[in-house]
């Protein structure tokens, strides 16, 4: 059941040039597993919330990160530690993974801080491949060395590891390791559907979690539908945003 709540900001970090990390005293909200979101009011001008994916979560502490694309989230970066944000969570079906699974885990960009929630779900086995378009634009590495058994970071210009996309890396592993539950992913739509291509060739189980941009977060305005493979129209907010890759029409 979302709750909305004011919450305090504990901590307030920059990662890098375009990336915020903040931790929330959220009390008793808390996700029933990785790849939920939570809905944030972004300053009393704007009258829409903006969705912003859970990157960890532990004893009343709720971890955000997030990078500016517009009016809300620039209002949102500019709030410091003691400052109140009123956030409405947890919203949305996340990752279907089991503490003890061995799953392959994919970011690209901002779609990597929500896979680290999935690293530390997941009790140490999982291996994680992060993409990113820079080296500058890089993050949450060390974060990820801790609480996975691997670790693979491809930049688009090669500034930093792989100089590639990751679906590269993520079909490199898997040629080499066949025993890994599901492979999970987060990113833009183009990157999470050659994922899912490379996943189905090697017959591993592929869990998207889809953007869109949303308005009530909750399944009650349709702002969020998206075309599924069977012609149907779900919602991101209320049905994702995490799907079976299977489930997605990908020519959309
Ligand atoms: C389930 C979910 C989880 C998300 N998690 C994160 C996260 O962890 N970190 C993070 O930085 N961002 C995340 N986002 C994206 C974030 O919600 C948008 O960047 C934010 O809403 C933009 O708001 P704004 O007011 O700053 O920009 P706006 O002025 O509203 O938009 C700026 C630009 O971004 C585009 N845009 C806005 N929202 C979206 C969207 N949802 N998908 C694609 N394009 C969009 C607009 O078309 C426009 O071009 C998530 C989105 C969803 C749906
Ligand atoms: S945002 Fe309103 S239905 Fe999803």
């Amino acid at each position: 059941m979302p709750i909305e709540r004011i919450c305090t900001v504990a901590e307030a970090v920059k990662l890098n040039e375009y990336a915020y990390s903040f931790t929330l005293e959220v009390g008793d909200m808390s996700p029933a597993g990785p790849g939920e979101f939570v809905h944030i009011k972004c300053g009393d001008s704007l009258l829409l919330r903006r969705p912003i994916s859970i990157c960890s979560w532990q004893d009343g502490l709720l971890r955000i990160v997030f990078e500016v694309r517009g009016e809300g989230t620039d209002w949102l970066a500019h709030r410091k530690a003691g400052d109140q944000l009123s956030v409405l969570g947890t919203l949305g079906k996340g990752f279907q993974m089991e503490r003890q699974d061995k799953c392959l885990l994919v970011g690209g960009g901002i779609g990597v801080p929500p896979m680290l929630g999935c690293a530390r779900w997941t009790d140490g086995k999982s291996t994680a491949i992060l993409g990113f378009r820079s080296a500058d634009r890089a993050m949450l590495q060390e974060e990820f060395v801790a609480a996975c058994a691997n670790v693979q970071v491809a930049t688009d210009d090669g500034s930093l590891g792989y100089h590639g996309y990751v679906d590269a890396l993520v079909r490199e592993t898997l040629e080499k390791e066949k025993d890994f539950t599901v492979v999970a992913a987060c990113g833009p739509k183009p990157m999470l559907r050659n994922v899912a291509r490379v996943a189905a060739e090697f017959g591993v189980p592929c869990q998207v979690s889809l953007e869109e941009r949303m308005a009530c977060g909750v399944g009650a305005c349709l702002g969020c539908a998206v075309q599924m493979a069977d012609g149907t129209m779900k919602h991101v907010c209320k049905d994702g945003p995490v799907f079976d890759a299977r489930e997605v029409d990908w020519n959309v």
